[in-house]
């Protein structure tokens, strides 16, 4: 559309709906006029070709009119405090955890009274794992959704999550939902339609009468979960087609072709902006768009729908950052931060699974190559934008690291890869882990691994064992893990149970609508009393939940933890320990995780060839002050350990 006729009809839009030229109305105005040109050319380059593009074109741009102006005066306050702050959540005083609210506290109503709990840990951002209607027994753990705007009864009301989500504003904390955005469940409305035959609904799905495509879409799509849910496509009697169902059966893939769907689903991501969303998680973004020949992954289409979202995000509801739940190689992850035109200015935040997984190699290797060669591409992330760093989440580990990272540090992808798969599911002799292999491609052989924190780092066995010494070191690597990730750059992001020792729970085995699936293994069910011992000494809950309490207090003391882009990764020499300098200005603190169970000696040359003049180190961790000695002097690192070491400059 020509750049007059493009401003003329969002003007003559703007005026039918009755916005001001003043105040908040002309903010938003400025924003729509600013960012019209982007709207118009990403939504053309997706749509152009739809008979009903141009119609529906004006509907895209009368849901952003209408959701600024359902958009609270609090929150439109809140929205201009974050974009004078610039990117508010590269801070280092972020830190954050995920949850299920039934399994944490039982109901949304009950949350409250638990914050100061979270807060006393240092927490102020809460991910609430998916709280909307989802089927009982079919539900994914709540990622297949029935209704998108409907709290599930489970949980309590949406009056209820408004009253948490003030709460929590209150008190200054922030909070992440999650937008489902690949599918639905198939007890959605939509899908309700379109099963009882409804073409318009048809049109919102993927369905085919025989199976002439879904064959030739299944020859090049991976499948996700091999053993639960084999092939993309599911048979559905009552339309008497074929409907594309890349997880689960019960959840239908949403036609992103078709813009009436796209602009359904931006009324809902605004809608949820509405109630005070600080970070969407867009849920499995990689798979939003299809086409035929491909793997229906990371294709350049679902980029433009991502930053076709942005755009109006930026316009109707600028105070919420946007986190791609992309779980994908390396390359491909860098992408979802934006390219060329777009950089920095797609998603706002990114899981770093990568590193998270390279944690948990080294950890099984005792060796830090794999991850120091990994390094290249994850420093790749463009300036303005963050990640999530963690350990372990709701899902399961994926070892999806790039073959060459492997084979930089000398080792056999393969065998690599069965060696960890091997440590972690308990099979290699002599591991400390108890895990297990999930969605095992009998095919390939792939597969992921599931487990908890404590129990992937030995505190299961430890425990079962009675050996004081293995629990002991089970502590040590729990927090070993816990520090790189907190350190290592983006919103240290805490999987709720970790912070007090919960081991896996195989009570899932009893449950037919969780059987089937062991990631349930590491969502635990929280036990209060478990968790009153986090403020007894000498337990192995407080230890945990302390040593957490500690990290998280001191990310937030050190402004060189913020995400400025400004991390160096080192060559201590010595393969064992991985090491980073996190600076700003002036400041600058060497970050040291040993990963092998003996101690490792460094010696002084390995900072002193950073070309800092140092002369004095602080470790914040430990305690303890070092003078800077002569070249053949060491530094020693206990097993397991690590150190976080202030330069003290020379004065
Ligand atoms: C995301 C979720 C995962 C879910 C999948 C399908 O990857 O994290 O738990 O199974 O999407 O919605």
């Amino acid at each position: 559309m020509y750049q007059f006729n493009l401003h003329q009809r969002i003007s003559r839009l703007c005026t039918q709906e009755g916005l001001s030229v003043s105040g908040d109305d002309l903010h938003f105005y400025t924003r729509l006029s600013a960012n019209a040109t982007a709207i118009d050319s990403l939504y053309q380059s997706l749509y152009s070709n739809h008979l009903m593009a141009d119609a529906l074109f004006e509907k895209l741009v009368l849901t952003l009119i209408h959701n600024h102006q359902q958009r609270s005066a609090a929150l439109r306050k809140r929205d201009l405090d974050k974009v004078s702050k610039g990117a508010w959540f590269l801070s280092n005083e972020i830190g954050g955890m995920s949850l299920y609210v039934d399994r944490f506290c039982g109901t949304l109503q009950q949350l409250p009274e638990k914050l100061s709990y979270l807060e006393s840990l240092g927490i102020n951002f809460l991910h609430l794992m998916p709280v909307f209607e989802s089927p009982e027994g079919e539900s994914d753990g709540g990622y297949a959704v029935s209704d998108f705007r409907k709290v599930d009864k489970r949980f309590g009301t949406l009056e209820d999550l408004r009253a948490v989500q003030k709460k929590m504003q209150d008190k200054e904390m922030y909070l992440m939902l999650d937008i489902v955005l690949n599918h639905t469940s198939h007890h959605h409305e939509w899908a309700v339609k379109a099963r009882n035959g409804d073409p318009v609904y048809q049109e919102y799905f993927y369905m085919y009468d025989d199976r002439t495509l879904p064959d030739q879409f299944d020859a090049t799509m991976p499948e996700i979960f091999p053993e639960s849910a084999p092939g993309s496509f599911t048979w559905c009697k009552e339309a008497n087609k074929w409907v594309m169902t890349v997880f689960h059966q019960y959840q239908w893939d949403l036609n992103y072709t078709n813009p009436a769907v796209f602009i359904d689903m931006l009324d809902t991501i605004l809608f949820y902006a509405n109630l005070g969303v600080d970070i969407l998680r867009i849920d499995a973004p990689a798979f939003i768009w299809k086409q035929l020949g491909t793997t229906c992954q990371n294709l350049p289409q679902a980029h433009d729908i991502l930053r076709l979202i942005r755009q109006c995000v930026e316009v109707s509801a600028p105070g919420m950052a946007l986190l791609g739940e992309a779980i994908v190689a390396p390359k491909e992850i860098m992408k979802y931060f934006g390219t060329d035109l777009y950089t920095a200015r797609e998603c706002d935040v990114a899981y770093n699974a990568t590193q998270m997984a390279l944690q948990w190699d080294a950890l099984a290797t005792g060796d830090t190559r794999v991850m120091l060669a990994a390094q290249q591409d994850l420093l790749q992330k463009p300036y303005g934008c963050t990640w999530i760093s963690y350990t372990r989440c709701h899902d399961d580990i994926g070892l999806g690291f790039e073959d060459s990272s492997i084979a930089a540090a000398g080792f056999n992808a393969y065998e690599h890869r069965k060696f960890l798969k091997d440590y972690y599911s308990g099979v290699h002799p002599g591991s400390p882990a108890s895990g297990a292999l999930f969605s095992v491609n009998p095919k390939t052989q792939d597969a992921r691994i599931s487990g908890s924190l404590a129990s992937l780092c030995g505190l299961e066995k430890a425990l079962e064992s009675g050996n004081q010494s293995l629990i002991d070191i089970a502590v040590k690597k729990i927090l070993l893990m816990q520090a790189q990730s907190f350190f290592v750059g983006g919103i240290p992001m805490l999987f709720y149970g970790d912070e007090a020792a919960y081991t896996n729970d195989y009570s899932y085995l009893n449950d037919p609508g969780k059987s089937y699936d062991n990631r349930w293994m590491h969502r635990p069910l929280i036990d209060w009393k478990k968790n009153q011992k986090t403020k007894e000494a000498g337990t192995i809950e407080h230890r945990i939940f302390s040593g957490t309490q500690k990290l998280l207090k001191l990310r937030k003391q050190l402004p060189v933890t913020a995400d400025h882009k400004n991390i160096r990764w080192i060559t201590p020499h010595n393969i064992h320990v991985s090491g980073f300098i996190r600076s700003l200005g002036d400041d600058h603190l060497y970050c040291l995780f040993n990963f092998s169970n003996k101690a490792a000696y460094l010696t002084w040359y390995a900072f002193k060839e950073q070309g800092y003049q140092i002369e004095n180190l602080y470790d914040h961790w430990n305690e303890k002050r070092y003078s800077v000695g002569a070249d053949y002097e060491y530094l020693i690192i206990e097993p397991h350990s690590f150190c976080l070491l202030a330069a003290e400059k020379k004065s």
